[in-house]
């Protein structure tokens, strides 16, 4: 553990495209929004890359803007730094640094910050120091993504967490405890225990752990200060930085018809007529 943050065990590499530059956009045009532009340099940087499949892949598509990756995990920064040599790019830069040792001059203003499963899984000062950093770079206009455990969607799974939590020994590691727990999990779901007969969508939360790397698991349930945000704590934390929030990454959560049932379309402020 580092910062209260798993370090045992390397994260899957994924690709994320909600981190694209386009798609962060798109999500502030829908809600009236300027984007930025993208037809001229511009900067962008992942708070925490992991193995910068994300970055690389962006900075191949944005020949003429500069990518930044920052991770503590040297196993990370080191196939980041791989793969952009391999792909031959001239514009990505990754460090080796915790979010709490950042130096002026280590990033540039930035038009795009990324920060996907970092919020939720760090201690509070790492946290703050984290959304500091990343608001006083922004440039005005700039756009930041942030993913997060969010409430009350986390309220059934805290408890399945805590659980798995304790009830694995802290000298495995984390992909051992990850095996060990979601054995457990497996265990009472398939028993039909009575949390998961109330709770339904955790049956479908283990299945879907079950197909899974477990290294996903051990990132998203091992990490000391696992946290779930309302919306409102994480748009107010914001807002004292002088952002606003400007849109939901997941796209059709910005579209009311969409993103909640008919009849609850007519609230107040809500409704397609009332505007
Ligand atoms: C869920 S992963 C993010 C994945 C990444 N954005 C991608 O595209 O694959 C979170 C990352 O944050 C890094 N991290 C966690 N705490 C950190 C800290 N205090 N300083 C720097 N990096 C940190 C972890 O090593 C991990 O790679």
């Amino acid at each position: 553990m580092s910062d209260g943050y798993v370090t045992d065990t390397a994260y899957v590499a994924e690709y994320y495209p909600d981190h694209a530059p386009a798609h962060m956009n798109l999500a502030c045009a829908f809600n009236g929004f300027r984007p930025r532009p993208l037809d001229e340099p511009f900067t962008w940087c992942d708070y925490g890359c992991g193995n910068g499949i994300t970055a690389n892949v962006l900075a191949a598509c944005y020949p003429h803007a500069q990518f930044y990756g920052i991770d503590f995990m040297n196993a990370h920064v080191r196939t980041a730094e791989t793969l952009s040599l391999r792909g031959g790019l001239e514009n990505t830069t990754f460090m080796c640094k915790s979010f709490t040792q950042l130096e002026e001059d280590d990033l540039p203003p930035l038009d795009f910050a990324v920060m996907h499963g970092v919020l939720s899984w760090v201690d509070e000062a790492t946290r703050s120091a984290l959304l500091e950093d990343a608001i006083k770079r922004l440039k005005p206009g700039g756009i930041l993504l942030t993913g997060y455990n969010a409430m009350p969607g986390w309220a059934a799974k805290l408890p399945m967490r805590d659980m798995i939590y304790s009830l694995t020994p802290d000298n495995m590691n984390s992909v051992e405890r990850a095996e060990a727990g979601l054995k457990w999990l497996t265990k009472l779901k398939d028993a039909e225990a009575k949390y998961f007969r109330d709770n339904p969508a955790l049956v479908e939360a283990v299945e879907q752990l079950e197909r899974l790397d477990l290294r996903y698991m051990a990132h998203e349930y091992f990490n000391e200060n696992l946290r779930a945000f309302h919306f409102a704590e994480v748009r107010q934390a914001l807002e004292q930085g002088g952002l606003k929030f400007a849109g939901c990454a997941t796209l059709f959560l910005n579209m009311v018809d969409l993103a909640v049932p008919s009849a609850l379309h007519s609230i107040a402020g809500w409704s397609k007529n009332s505007a």
